[in-house]
């Protein structure tokens, strides 16, 4: 099958049709997301919480993000792979911005990147976009804004949903092909995915958007932690690892791993 390119997913929005991005850090994984025909693919900096146990995104550097991208384009054959640039990787100028994400398309084979904040971001989408790079604006609830944010909490309620409208299409004008938004008001991403020409997607931002995305242990039950509101969990991975973990421990206590057929004979 083809590869998805930017291009398709404005056909799915403009053709009032919705598709999938799940996060991704690893071959296997993304080829088994690949296969199941998920759209999208994104490298999060979620990495930074899901794969290396550190509290928030902050810590995550741009080597480690480049090694988990690499890795997600080894695995994946027909999905867009996008890959978060990390926090102090591209605020400080477009030109940083630029320097980033060229490093992302070329050493480890991305095919477009994300970028958190609003309007204030619009000239770093738009050096981005001129070098050649997709870029996809992630606003509402940003997490690397966290400590700014005063804690994950939704945004866009009240006064400030204009304020997001605004962001939402200057970014557009910048450039970004796609507007990401997460914990919004339903209502309020709606309206914003109506404003724009270009497909939205959400996380914790309801069905009106043109898209959805999901951290991918959220969605399968691997975390231990709590899952938020926004998650609907489709499998208990969790779960599944751990009986299977014991039922080993148990098999080789009791000499009964390895058996006959997982044996060498001279
Ligand atoms: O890092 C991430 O996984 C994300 C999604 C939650 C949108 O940015
Ligand atoms: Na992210």
């Amino acid at each position: 099958p083809k590869r998805v390119r930017t291009v398709h997913l404005q056909q799915f929005k403009d053709a009032g049709q919705k598709f999938s991005m799940l996060t991704a850090y690893d071959a296997e994984i993304a080829s088994i997301f690949d296969e199941a025909g998920i759209e999208l693919l994104l490298v999060g900096d979620s990495a930074s919480s899901v794969m290396m146990g550190h509290s928030s995104t902050l810590p995550i550097t741009t080597e480690e993000m480049l090694v988990f991208t690499k890795s997600v384009v080894n695995g994946a054959n027909r999905a867009l792979v996008v890959a978060d640039l990390p926090f102090g990787s591209y605020e400080g100028s477009p030109a940083q911005a630029v320097a980033t994400g060229v490093r992302f398309m070329k050493e480890a084979g991305a095919q477009a990147v994300k970028i958190e904040g609003g309007a204030a971001m619009a000239d770093h989408v738009h050096a981005l976009v001129s070098a050649g790079i997709p870029v996809i604006a992630h606003i509402g609830f940003t997490p690397q804004a966290e400590h700014a944010l005063g804690g994950y909490r939704v945004q866009g309620r009240g006064e400030s949903a204009q304020a997001l409208i605004d962001d939402a299409l200057a970014l557009e004008a910048a450039g970004a092909f796609c507007v990401l938004m997460e914990m919004v008001p339903a209502e309020l991403a709606t309206q914003v995915d109506r404003a724009l020409r270009v497909p939205t997607i959400g996380i914790g931002a309801g069905n009106g958007t043109t898209g959805q995305v999901l951290v991918w242990q959220d969605m399968l039950g691997l975390g231990s932690g709590r899952v938020p509101r926004f998650v609907k969990q489709y499998a208990n991975l969790r779960e599944v690892v751990s009986q299977a973990a014991a039922q080993y421990r148990s098999d080789v206590s009791a000499g009964s791993f390895p058996a006959p057929e997982h044996t060498f004979e001279g």
